[in-house]
């Protein structure tokens, strides 16, 4: 029996109160009363809030949580094998091809920025991060310019989506309105929520981050097909006649959301999922490996892939499992559905043991700085072995990933920065067939979705050396 909670009788209304007592009982079912602990020193918002987390918890799901820590788990024999065969990028009709698409409204972008950023140290939503090099514009400003260059060179608003996590979302969406959007248009750019998952302690109980809130936290980005397929963007973008949704991570400031080779590649196969990838730079980088796992195209994200693999050569000394997961996809408006609805509860949860914030028993929060409590997450190539038709185009890394992972060192502001400026300028190297002025460290977007009227307004005249080339503010 679960004790009566002392100032709760009488003064609530009855309806608070059957809230209450059906929060109760679902906790004694599962066992989790301790959650309540604090409930009478609360104020009433942070009362409601806390049952609004208890009503929120999936009982069948948190048992599947529950069953995954306490089973002695043998790694799952799994056959890895090479891929068999990629694809190389570098096909000027294929880009011909997925620029019609884009004009006829065929293309949307999804981009997923609901994660933490725990390991940047940046405690803001991580597409706020300032990267470049001459005027420090944010991941979402490049992602929004990207979107507003490539729609000037199609000539239409191309549809953007946004996935954030209820942690972020607030915030994302205060910066963008702050920013005007960064002027895309209200109606090209939707934003949709993620799912989140209860943290477990090493018991497999639930726990309290502060007196008012379980912990919970995102539940991986492989949430974001499910999320998109249920929100109204989906019906609205399937209404308008998108067919393609090229899906990149908001961490990658290289990435290009409208990529017209990877969507001419999906229209003319008709392929449920197109996968960019890039060559593993060597044994040292932490990337998910893609392989033939059972069969069938796969991930295998680098805290699980086999040790003895991954170093693996074969006789011409290359790495055998070479190529390496971007999260980088065109997918088909029909698998984003089957996948998001149909496939989702079928999809592995992965834990990792994290160091996160829990309330002590005298109510004091601990911010351990060993890691306390699992998390789990859901990965979007978990979807891959359902689709039935998939590509692997191997691009040049250094036109397509610079991942923002780490405060220092690799995959770090600093690398990012000098990737971006290199690309910059090899952009404008391709398009004016000169070295451009030493002092240009960056340009508009604009340069790499170009129009006629932009070419011609620079042709012929010397590029100004000053940090930063601007596009159509020029014209
Ligand atoms: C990810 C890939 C990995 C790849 C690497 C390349 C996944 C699961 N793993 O690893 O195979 O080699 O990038 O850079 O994709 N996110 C959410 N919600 C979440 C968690 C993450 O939207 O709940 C977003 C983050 O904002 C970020 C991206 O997903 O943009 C990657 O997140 P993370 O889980 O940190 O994966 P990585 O370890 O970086």
């Amino acid at each position: 029996m679960i004790e009566p909670i002392a100032n709760m009788s009488g003064e609530m209304d009855e309806v608070a109160d059957d809230r209450l007592q059906r929060a109760q009982e679902k906790l004694e079912r599962m066992g989790q009363t301790h959650l309540l602990k604090w409930w009478s020193k609360l104020p009433s918002v942070a009362q409601d809030a806390l049952l609004q987390q208890v009503e929120d918890i999936d009982i069948p799901l948190l048992k599947r949580q529950q069953a995954q820590l306490a089973a002695v788990t043998l790694p799952v024999q799994r056959s890895i094998q090479p891929l068999k065969s990629v694809l190389r990028s570098g096909d000027p009709k294929l880009k011909q091809e997925g620029r019609k698409a884009l004009s006829e409204g065929k293309v949307g972008a999804l981009i997923v920025a609901g994660g933490q950023g725990t390991r940047l140290g940046f405690d803001h939503p991580k597409g706020m991060y300032q990267v470049t090099a001459a005027r420090r514009k944010s991941l979402f400003q490049l992602l929004a310019e990207k979107t507003k260059a490539c729609g000037m060179m199609v000539n239409r608003e191309l549809p953007l989506s946004i996935m954030t996590s209820k942690e972020n979302e607030a915030e994302t969406k205060r910066y963008f309105h702050n920013n005007h959007l960064f002027e895309l248009s209200e109606s090209q750019i939707g934003f949709f929520t993620q799912n989140s998952l209860p943290l477990l302690d090493t018991q497999g109980r639930l726990f309290l981050e502060e007196k008012g809130r379980i912990a919970f936290g995102p539940d991986g980005n492989g949430s974001a097909l499910n999320c998109f397929a249920k929100s109204p963007l989906y019906k609205a973008w399937k209404e308008s006649g998108v067919r393609y949704v090229v899906f990149s991570l908001i961490d990658n400031p290289l990435a290009d959301p409208y990529d017209m080779e990877l969507v001419g590649r999906a229209m003319q196969t008709g392929a449920d999922v197109v996968i960019k990838a890039v060559e593993r730079s060597g044994t040292e980088e932490k990337v998910g490996i893609l392989a033939e796992v059972d069969g069938k195209v796969g991930v295998i994200e680098y805290t699980e892939f086999p040790k003895d693999l991954w170093n693996q050569k074969g006789k011409d000394r290359a790495l055998l499992y070479n190529f390496a997961n971007i999260s980088l996809f065109c997918l088909s408006m029909e698998f984003i559905k089957k996948a998001g609805e149909d496939l989702f509860e079928k999809m592995p949860l992965h834990k990792a043991f994290k160091a996160v914030p829990y309330l002590d028993s005298f109510g004091g929060v601990v911010k351990p700085n060993h890691p306390f409590a699992w998390k789990f997450e859901r990965f979007i190539f978990d979807f891959l072995p359902f689709a039935e038709n998939v590509e692997i185009v191997v691009y040049p890394r250094s036109v397509c990933f610079s991942p923002l992972k780490n405060a220092e060192g690799e995959a770090s502001p600093e690398t990012v920065k000098q990737d971006l400026t290199s690309l910059d300028r090899s952009v404008l190297r391709n398009l004016f067939g000169e070295e451009p002025p030493q002092e240009i460290v960056e340009i508009a977007q604009d340069f790499y979705y170009p129009t006629s009227d932009l070419l011609e307004r620079f042709k012929g005249s010397k590029l100004p050396p000053s940090p930063y080339l601007d596009g159509y503010k020029y014209l």
